[in-house]
């Protein structure tokens, strides 16, 4: 896959090279992220970060990751405050702020939004979310998660086993993250949800024809060898009405019980976020918070890595960060007083 100057739409886009090109950069990012070492690699370089629906990891780890990399960042959140409630279309849009960044991070709600409004722009176009249809940085994010989190337990995506469990029908993560996993060999999917809220045809599809094995249940019993539980929340703004959604709300919960009694052990925890926390819903329940299995925060703590990665490869400085490295001078760990 050529990075540089390419939109990132889809995961469809990537294949094993283009993955591990990622993870390898993603790596080098570490210390960057973690404050040990700056790198001005991206300065005077501009994000037009454009998100139309809400979002607060992955607007802010967008930005931070821009920032990060010594960029600047340029936002607007929402509808209301942006011209396209004055019935502006995707195309000026894309074509008016693309001449004032370097790049561009944008969620819609509408599928299909973002490869619409990447038309117009003459800058590369990250999709942060198109309504229930993708979310390519996360899948990588998750993907990366799960990689590494398993190489802590000796095992490998090949021949995994992963429960996927809520919303599965609008559900952009999961659908962009099964389409990621497509493409390694013999996992076996867990899908569990209300039957109303099963994963998409063309999804089920595409991993029976790459001979994985999948089992839709509504069911969250017989789970017991699953390596990964990946968790998801009722999409509710996907639904004509919130009590449409409310019928669905914490009919598949995980809490410290239910964990214990029908996985083992070891089954790492994943959830995109945010988890609906209100007691109706609360799908993941705090009282798992002290599982070490419990991944959520490293996962979302990845996102950051990820997308400064993928902003390094298509800007095409990915092989610069040293060049461009300076120390760090301030000291922000919280003090023990
Ligand atoms: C997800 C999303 O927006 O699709 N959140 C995220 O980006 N981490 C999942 C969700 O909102 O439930």
């Amino acid at each position: 896959m050529q990075f540089t100057g390419a939109n990132i739409l889809s995961v469809n886009q990537f294949d094993a090279d283009a993955i591990t090109q990622v993870f390898t950069i993603a790596d080098k990012m570490q210390p960057y992220a973690h404050r040990k070492k700056r790198t001005r690699v991206l300065d005077g370089a501009i994000l037009g970060n454009l998100f139309f629906e809400p979002s607060t990891r992955t607007r802010v780890s967008f930005g931070t990751a821009f920032n990060l990399l010594g960029g600047e960042v340029r936002e607007t959140t929402g509808m209301e405050s942006s011209a396209i409630a004055k019935g502006e279309s995707l195309y000026d849009t894309a074509r008016v702020l693309s001449s004032y960044s370097d790049i561009i991070a944008m969620r819609h709600p509408k599928a299909g939004s973002v490869a619409e409004f990447a038309e117009g722009s003459r800058v590369p176009v990250i999709n942060g979310g198109d309504g229930a249809n993708e979310h390519p940085t996360q899948a990588l994010l998750d993907l990366y998660t799960i990689k590494k989190e398993l190489e802590h337990h000796q095992l490998s995506v090949d021949g995994m086993h992963i429960c996927m469990m809520g919303d599965l029908k609008y559900g952009r993560t999961v659908h962009s993250l099964s389409k990621l996993l497509a493409m390694y060999k013999n996992v076996h999917f867990t899908l569990i949800s209300p039957r109303e809220l099963c994963m998409p045809e063309d999804i089920l599809g595409l991993l029976d024809s790459a001979g994985h094995r999948v089992t839709v249940t509504e069911r969250i019993e017989g789970s017991m060898d699953a390596d990964i539980v990946y968790q998801t929340r009722i999409q509710q703004e996907r639904f004509a009405s919130l009590q449409d959604a409310d019928q669905y709300r914490g009919k598949f919960r995980l809490n410290h019980e239910i964990y214990t009694k029908h996985y083992k052990p070891n089954t790492v925890i994943m959830h995109p976020l945010p988890r609906d926390s209100r007691a109706e819903a609360n799908e993941l329940d705090n009282d798992l918070n002290q599982n070490p299995n419990l991944a959520i925060f490293r996962q979302a703590d990845n996102g950051v890595l990820i997308r400064m990665a993928l902003f390094a490869l298509t800007l095409g400085v990915d092989h610069l960060l040293e060049k461009y490295e300076t120390d760090v001078v301030w000291h922000s760990e919280k003090a023990n007083i």
